[in-house]
C-alpha cells in the first residue's frame, strides 16, 4: 500500500511539474491564486468531488496523530494563513492531507488590502519564493464569522486575527479593539487563534513589537478570549534576539499558549534570494528565503522557553526533510503555502508519508516523540 501511495504521489508530482504548473503559471500570480481557490471551493462543494480528490491526494497514518494544547490533529501539516483569506475552502483540506488549516488573516473591519488588485503577488521561481504585497485583504470578521458560524469542520481550524490595514495612523486603543472584535466574533468558530502582529505589508508597520503595546494587547485578549481555546502569536522574520525574547516573555506572562514562526521575510533584511529576481520594491518573501530563519528561530524559542510554548513552524517547507527539521528543532505543528504552489497539491501527502519514514528511521513511534529531539534542552 505504501508503495502504491508513493507511486501515486510521484505521478501526480510529475503531472503537476510538467503540465499543471506551466499552465497555472501563465496567469499573473494573484489571478492564479483566485482561480486555484475557485477550483478548491468547487471540489469541496460536492461529496463526489471530495471523494475523488481524497482518492488522489489523501494519506493518513496513526503515527502522525498529535494532541496540542487540547486539540487533536490527524497530522501536523497545516495550511498557513494567507491562502484562504476569507475562509472559503475548508471542506477540501482534509482530502488533500492537510491536518489543519489557519484561515485569514481576518480583520475587525472590511479590508481591501493594498492598492493594485490583481498585481500584488510576484513569483520568484529561482528563489522558490513568492513576493507578497497583499496587505491583509479580506471580507472582514463580521461577514466571515456570519458565514462560518453554522459550518462543521472536518479538521481543526485556526483563526488568524490581524489589525485592519486601512490607515497609517496608529491608535493603541483602536488597534486593540480591532483584534478583540475578531476574537469575540469567532468565539464559537474554530479551534485556536493566531494573533498576527507581524504582517510586513501594512501602512503602520509592526507596532506590537513594542513591549508596552504588546502587553496591553495580550492583557486585553487574555480577558476576552474564550476559555480552553489556545491562542498563538505570529512573529516577524527579522527580529533581534532581544525583541524575540521580549515577545516570548509577554506570551508567558499573559498565558499565551505558543508562537507561529514566522511571517514573511523582508528583502532588506534577508539576502537569501536570487537578487535579479526581486521584481518590486515593496512586499516580503515566502518560501526558501525564510526556511533557515524560521528553523533557527524555532531552535532559539524552544530552548529559551524550555519547551513551555507551543511552536508552529512555518517557512520554506517543500518536503518531508524540511518538515522534520522543524519538528526535531522544537515545532509541534507545521504550516505551509509556498511548497504547495511550487511542488503541487500532492506534496502534503508526500510530506506526511515522508515524515513517517523519518520517524521510523530515528526509532520514534509517534510524531510527538520527535519534537525537539535534535535540539535537546540543557539538563537542570
Ligand atoms: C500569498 C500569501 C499571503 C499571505 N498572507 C498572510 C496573512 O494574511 N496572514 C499571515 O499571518 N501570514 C500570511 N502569509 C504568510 C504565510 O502565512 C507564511 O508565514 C509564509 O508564507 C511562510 O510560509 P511558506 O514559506 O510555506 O509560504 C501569506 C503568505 C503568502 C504566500
Amino acid at each position: 500500500m505504501d508503495f502504491l501511495i508513493s507511486l501515486r504521489s510521484r505521478l501526480l508530482g510529475i503531472g503537476y511539474r510538467w503540465l499543471a504548473k506551466p499552465l497555472i503559471f501563465l496567469w499573473p500570480p494573484e489571478i492564479a491564486h483566485d482561480k486555484m481557490k475557485a477550483v478548491g471551493k468547487f471540489l469541496g462543494n460536492y461529496a463526489w468531488s471530495r471523494f475523488f480528490t481524497r482518492l488522489l491526494f489523501h494519506y493518513q497514518n496513526k503515527k502522525l496523530n498529535i494532541e496540542v494544547d487540547g486539540v487533536h490533529y490527524n497530522n501536523p501539516v497545516g495550511l498557513s494563513a494567507g491562502f484562504d483569506k476569507d475562509g472559503e475552502l475548508t471542506r477540501i483540506y482534509p482530502a488533500i492531507s492537510f491536518g489543519f488549516a489557519e484561515l485569514g488573516s481576518f480583520t475587525g473591519e472590511i479590508c481591501p488590502g493594498n492598492p493594485g488588485v490583481g498585481r500584488r503577488l510576484f513569483r520568484m521561481p529561482k528563489s522558490k519564493s513568492i513576493l507578497v504585497w497583499y496587505g491583509l485583504n479580506n471580507q472582514g470578521a463580521e461577514k466571515i464569522s456570519e458565514r462560518l458560524k453554522d459550518q462543521t469542520f472536518q479538521l481543526p481550524i485556526g483563526i488568524s486575527a490581524a489589525k485592519t490595514n486601512i490607515s497609517s495612523e496608529f491608535d493603541l486603543e483602536e488597534a486593540i479593539e480591532d483584534y478583540v472584535k475578531t476574537v469575540v466574533l469567532f468565539e464559537e468558530i474554530g479551534d485556536y487563534y493566531t494573533i498576527n502582529i507581524s504582517c510586513p505589508n501594512t501602512q503602520e508597520g509592526e507596532p506590537f513589537v513594542d513591549q508596552g503595546n504588546l502587553e496591553a494587547l495580550l492583557e486585553k485578549l487574555s480577558e476576552v478570549r474564550p476559555a480552553g481555546k489556545p491562542m498563538y502569536v505570529k512573529l516577524a522574520a527579522d527580529l533581534e534576539v532581544s525583541e524575540i525574547n521580549t515577545i516570548l516573555d509577554a506570551c508567558l506572562k499573559f498565558g499565551i499558549e505558543g508562537v507561529v514562526l514566522n511571517n514573511l521575510a523582508k528583502p532588506e533584511f534577508n539576502k537569501e534570494y536570487v537578487k535579479e529576481e526581486l521584481p518590486f520594491h515593496k512586499g516580503a518573501m515566502s518560501g526558501l528565503p525564510l526556511q533557515r530563519i524560521s528553523t533557527d528561530m524555532i531552535r532559539h524559542v524552544y530552548r529559551y522557553t524550555e519547551g513551555k510554548l507551543t511552536i508552529i513552524g512555518v517557512g520554506g517547507i517543500f518536503n518531508a526533510q524540511d518538515a522534520y527539521e522543524k519538528i526535531t528543532s522544537g515545532a509541534s505543528l507545521l504550516e505551509m503555502i509556498t511548497g504547495m504552489i511550487y511542488e503541487g497539491p500532492q506534496v502534503m501527502g508526500e510530506i506526511n508519508q515522508g515524515l513517517v519514514k523519518l520517524l521510523e528511521k530515528d526509532g520514534f513511534s509517534t510524531i510527538e516523540e520527535a519534537i525537539g529531539s535534535r535540539n535537546p534542552l540543557p539538563k537542570k
